[in-house]
């Protein structure tokens, strides 16, 4: 006779997983593969948000400003969370310094945070793509680590520390990663 899944793991299977957390911390690449292993849909904000507007995260920040940039990240997430369909959806790392997208994030998600240090982190990510980075990456990255860490916190359903999983010598921190996370959050792959 087949086990009865846990209640969570049957709610977890309805609805969508948000990675969050700073630029760096692997969320598409990660996001990416854990859709592979959830065998659903994966949909990167930021890149969606640059379709629907037909412009990239640094021209808008250049012709508009970072206030109207804010504005399209909530439509995208707001857009991609209603979506009938449980997505992997990797969130900007910026997106939960608005309250309205915390609450949307916590309403239709589970959320996982991909915690890592700032020291860590910055010296993987190229800031040629992220507006918020170009001058004096680490000082400002510090600076956005201290203001979204308690945010991160408090959306977040589950936190993973990344450092770990990219250990000298281990060439599959990606995979690793998803399939602790699938753990972590009792998805039952076995489900019908
Ligand atoms: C941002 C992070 C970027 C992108 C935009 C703003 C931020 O996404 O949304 O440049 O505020 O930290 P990644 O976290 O994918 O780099």
């Amino acid at each position: 006779m087949s086990e009865v899944p846990s209640p969570a793991a049957v709610a977890a299977r309805d609805r969508h997983v948000v990675l969050v957390g700073m630029p760096g911390a692997g969320k598409s690449s990660v996001g990416r593969r854990l859709a592979r292993e959830l065998s659903r849909p994966f949909a990167d904000a930021d890149e969606q948000l640059e379709l629907a507007a037909g412009r990239t995260i640094p021209q808008i920040f250049r012709d508009d400003g970072e206030a109207t940039f804010r504005r399209l990240e909530t439509q995208t997430l707001s857009e991609l969370v209603s979506r009938h369909t449980p997505l992997v959806i990797a969130a900007g790392g910026g997106a939960v310094i608005s309250e309205e997208n915390r609450l949307l994030l916590s309403e239709h998600s589970i959320v996982v945070w991909l915690r890592g240090s700032a020291e860590f982190l910055v010296g993987r990510t190229d800031p040629t793509h992220r507006p918020l980075l170009v001058e004096d990456p680490m000082a400002a990255y510090e600076r956005l680590d201290r203001e979204r860490s308690g945010h991160y916190e408090s959306v977040a359903d589950e936190i993973v520390d990344i450092e770990p999983f990219h250990s000298a010598g281990d060439d599959k921190p990606k995979r690793l990663l998803a399939r602790h996370i699938v753990e972590r959050l009792g998805f039952d792959l076995a489900l019908p």
